[in-house]
């Protein structure tokens, strides 16, 4: 079996990263308490080369020599059919500007797109399937200021293609290392208090999303 953690932070010791070491931890742990022999492989998408769809089409020409698939060259070309044929995909994202980053947007057309078939059923193999966000705005703001509907977006194109993702929403997280070194209006003091008191919490949450993925994978409840 093979499964998937997509880290769509550039900050490899952040928040996003932390967040997915937990899952991924979860999904190991599940796999030895199973005896399973498997595969689990964090990727950051900071450190390939790619770049969004760029609506070739090749994808969607019937009985083209690329149909189901992404011709484009670069370090997606060998990694996209990895996800594609694995049992299970974790992503994760920071919020930028209220949505998930660049990268992972740039990501998931890349991904998606090539599986999407237009009014009828997916090419892809239906997988477990997860996505956590972190963001500095605690809940409440992001609940006045951000709409549902980005999340369930993208959420309802995952679950198009693959399956229902789990979802994580985690908030309030610490952004900079030293508060002292950044212009900024935060209260640090509640930041210190919700990273040590609330992203624990949150930390298991992803642990137990590892748990789940490889819990549904083996039975094939997706
Ligand atoms: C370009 C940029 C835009 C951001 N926009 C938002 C935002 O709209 N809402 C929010 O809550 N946080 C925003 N943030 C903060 C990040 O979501 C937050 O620091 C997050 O924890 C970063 O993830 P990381 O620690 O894994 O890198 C932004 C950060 C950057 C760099």
């Amino acid at each position: 079996m093979k499964f998937y953690l997509i880290n769509g932070s550039n900050r490899k010791k952040f928040n996003t990263a932390k967040l997915l070491d937990s899952a991924a931890e979860g999904i190991t742990d599940e796999l030895e308490r199973r005896k399973i022999t498997a595969k689990v492989e964090i990727i950051d998408l900071y450190t390939l080369d790619y770049k969004g769809c760029k609506s070739c089409l090749h994808c969607k020409k019937i009985d083209g020599k690329y149909y189901g698939t992404c011709p484009i060259k670069d370090d997606l070309l060998t990694l996209l059919p990895k996800l594609w044929n694995s049992d299970g995909i974790i992503l994760a994202s920071p919020i930028y500007f209220g949505n998930v980053s660049g990268q992972m947007r740039c990501f998931l057309e890349r991904l998606i797109f090539p599986k999407f078939v237009y009014g009828s059923d997916t090419l892809a193999t239906p997988k477990p399937t997860a996505f956590i966000y972190n963001m500095n705005v605690t809940r409440q703001m992001s609940e006045e200021m951000y709409t549902e509907s980005i999340y369930n977006t993208i959420e309802r194109f995952i679950e198009y293609t693959f399956t229902k993702p789990y979802s994580l929403k985690v908030y309030d997280t610490y952004q900079f290392k030293d508060y002292s070194l950044y212009e900024h209006k935060f209260d640090e003091k509640a930041k210190k208090k919700q990273l040590e008191e609330q992203f624990p919490k949150d930390l298991e949450e992803a642990y137990s999303i590892g748990v789940q993925i490889v819990r549904d994978a083996v039975n094939n409840r997706h």
